[in-house]
């Protein structure tokens, strides 16, 4: 496995393994890297014949108040479990290469980014989408995976590649959870043993939810259901606020009020919920 620290190395390389008819897997990250990384890796695994990995924290995709600076690192420990993963690269810029003095161009998706998340975290999306579409032009992956546990950006992504032609496909693959539920994410390591003890409250609230909607003689009233979620969410002590839930279209994104008129869209139930300074996200799709 190897570690490439430059732009122009990189393309040279994937150019080249390209001519030679191999197929590239990328998986995107911050680093910090833990199983639900690893899944994403075997997926890429499975499709292609180099996997790529890319450990970048990415400055435009967090807001001023947000946790840049002390955004979990180590690298040591990241190319340990790459190497034993089976990746073959590593992708590993600094921000000078990847944003040089000047920089001044980005990657916006409209509409599917206005609600949910980019509401909360104005800007986020518009970082997101220019490092990927920087990534993708660098690595030239026939395969990019991403995690279902950032639903919406896993929805902005696909959008972008589409919109602008980009010649990869998105395989967005089913998050993973601790044994007790808790959604694996990088962040997870800033909550105090109290905070951790609360969060897998998250998914109950969501299975909770997806419960109800599955019981046939459940009469599926929205807000209610938002209601119960809340009311259970809060019942931990260290749940200090929650920012939304959300029942949207999974395909459109576009909020659901009611189920009567969308009985056979899937649906996606989003949440966003602080433990002190701690932002947890989560979310359950129901396929219908
Ligand atoms: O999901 C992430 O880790 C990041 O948002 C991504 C896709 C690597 C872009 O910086």
């Amino acid at each position: 496995m190897k570690i490439i620290r430059t732009i122009n190395y990189a393309q040279k390389l994937t150019t080249k393994l390209r001519e030679q008819k191999k197929i590239i897997g990328f998986v995107p990250t911050m680093g910090y890297l833990h199983k639900g990384h690893l899944s994403l890796i075997k997926e890429a695994k499975k499709k292609s014949d180099i996997v790529f990995l890319s450990i970048y924290v990415n400055p435009l995709q967090f807001g001023p108040k947000e946790d840049l600076s002390r955004y979990p690192r180590n690298l040591k420990r990241d190319e340990m479990l790459c190497r034993r993963a089976g990746v073959d690269y590593i992708f590993y810029p600094e921000d000078k290469i990847m944003y040089p003095e000047g920089y001044s161009t980005y990657a916006v998706v409209e509409n599917l980014t206005r609600g949910l998340e980019g509401k909360f975290r104005p800007g986020h999306f518009k970082g997101v989408t220019t490092i990927v579409l920087k990534l993708l032009n660098i690595i030239q992956p026939h395969y990019s995976v991403f995690g279902q546990k950032d639903a919406q950006q896993a929805a902005v992504i696909k959008k972008m590649t589409e919109d602008l032609n980009i010649n990869t496909k998105i395989i967005i693959s089913p998050t993973i959870r601790e044994t007790d539920g808790l959604a694996m994410s990088s962040r997870n390591i800033y909550l105090t043993k109290e905070q951790r003890a609360d969060a897998p409250y998250l998914n109950k609230a969501l299975e909770y939810a997806k419960r109800k909607i599955q019981l046939d003689n459940y009469n599926k009233d929205i807000d209610f259901l938002r209601s119960q979620m809340s009311k259970l969410i809060k019942s931990r002590k260290t749940a200090t606020k929650i920012d939304y839930i959300s029942f949207n279209d999974y395909n459109t994104l576009e909020e659901i009020k009611s189920f009567k008129n969308n009985k056979k869209k899937s649906i996606l139930i989003s949440l966003a919920v602080r433990f002190g300074k701690v932002r947890l996200i989560d979310n359950i799709i129901i396929k219908r």
